[in-house]
């Protein structure tokens, strides 16, 4: 049927606060860079623009070595990782605190990679002698691999001493940054990571789509020595090598340049902010919203300790539906706060402040809103008690 008229309405998607696990809200910069003219995938001004792209990688990766943003959203840097570092029958040491973690699992295991994996109760860190105990237990571990910011608990895990422990058993050591790239120092080189991968809808503030690589010296040695091909073609690391690195491009697939404009809008408001400026504003904001959270008597699952200061993880008070109360929040606030993942499905609220929403504004609408919301649905609180709280934090930093 053609008739001149779509059936299909103008676009028309509500503009919401995203304060979940992301993706977050973007500047406005960052959205205009995408209207920016395309581009051919080998015009040399193109060219320029992923070489900007590439510094600007390697700064808030804090690395010297290769960088790129691998087409496709957090997952397939995951996968890139995994695919170009083991080869069947590699034995892999994933620490499995998350849905993330998990993720990590299935994903090797599907590679056919020998996998141990080392569980940690969600909400916590690993105990470090449980990972030197399966090593140990190993004859030879080609890799470890971790998840840094754990999206689905909100938990911090320090890449310090892994990597170290990585390095005496001569393993390589990847590390899942999709949370933390922009709210947390990496140091990628200093702690020597291997591989880490990220995703552009968090705390780096872009749209989803792009997964930001960083692959060590190492790494690159060890992939372009492999025996068999990384089962994938579209991840292969040293065939995305040629595209995004050297003098002469190699063709390899057609960039989304769109993406790759607004990426590297969003790298430049990260230099021109500063990377420490961005990691302090993310703890400030992040202390501000669990003090007042603290304040309305609401339990918070991670100790300061070890916190994501970008993504909150609250338990939902007895009595309190789920669903029926986000629901409420979105209608009533156009705020998007997010659902618990697997076994934390309907247990906890995550109630993240990621890159642009990271903000004092953000911090004080959210309390605000429950402070409404919650004695409605049958919680008692101190009215303003929440706000005050948060206010205290933020006037003290
Ligand atoms: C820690 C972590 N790893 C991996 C992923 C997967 O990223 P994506 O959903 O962009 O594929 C996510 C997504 O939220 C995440 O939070």
């Amino acid at each position: 049927m053609i008739t001149g008229d779509s059936s299909i309405p103008e676009l028309n998607p509500p503009s919401r606060l995203l304060l979940g696990p992301g993706p977050a809200n973007i500047n406005s910069r960052v959205l205009r860079a995408m209207t920016a003219p395309l581009l051919g995938y080998l015009d040399p001004d193109f060219v320029r623009i992923m070489d900007d792209v590439a510094v600007g990688l390697r700064q808030v990766f804090g690395t010297k070595s290769f960088t790129l943003p691998v087409s496709g959203t957090g997952s397939a840097g995951m996968e890139a990782g995994l695919a170009n570092l083991l080869e069947p029958g590699d034995t892999v040491i994933v620490v499995d605190a998350g849905y993330f973690g998990d993720r990590m699992v299935e994903m090797a295991e599907r590679l056919g990679a020998t996998v141990v994996r080392i569980p940690v109760e969600w909400g916590k860190v690993v105990e470090i002698g449980e990972v030197r105990k399966a090593f140990q237990a190993q004859k030879k571990v080609k890799l470890l691999t971790c998840v840094h910011a754990e999206t689905s608990t909100g938990v911090l895990q320090s890449l310090t001493e892994l990597s170290r422990l990585a390095k005496e058993y001569g393993a390589l050591f990847m590390a899942d940054t999709v949370t933390s790239l922009g709210a947390n120092k990496i140091g990628f080189d200093e702690l020597g990571i291997d591989f880490a991968f990220s995703g552009t809808q968090k705390c780096i503030g872009a749209p989803p789509g792009l997964s930001p690589c960083a692959v060590s010296t190492a790494a690159l040695q060890v992939i372009s020595t492999r025996k068999t091909k990384p089962y994938s073609w579209y991840l292969d690391i040293g065939l995305l090598r040629k595209y995004w690195e050297g003098g002469e491009r190699v063709y390899h697939h057609t960039a989304p340049m769109s993406m790759v404009y607004a990426l590297r809008e969003a790298l430049r408001m990260v230099q021109e902010e500063g990377l420490e400026k961005r990691w302090q504003r993310h703890t400030r904001n992040g202390k501000a919203l669990r003090a007042g959270l603290q304040a309305l008597g609401l339990k918070l699952l991670v100790p300061e300790a070890y916190c994501l200061y970008q993504l909150t993880s609250v338990l939902i008070p007895q009595g309190i539906d789920d669903l029926k109360f986000r629901q409420a929040l979105l209608r009533e606030y156009n705020i998007e706060a997010g659902a618990g993942l697997g076994k934390f499905r309907s247990q906890i609220w995550r109630l993240g402040l990621m890159g642009e929403n990271s903000t004092p504004a953000n911090v004080l609408l959210l309390l605000s809103a429950l402070e409404k919301l919650l004695p409605q649905n049958g919680y008692e609180l101190a009215p303003g008690a929440g706000v005050a709280a948060a206010s205290k934090v933020l006037a003290q930093t």
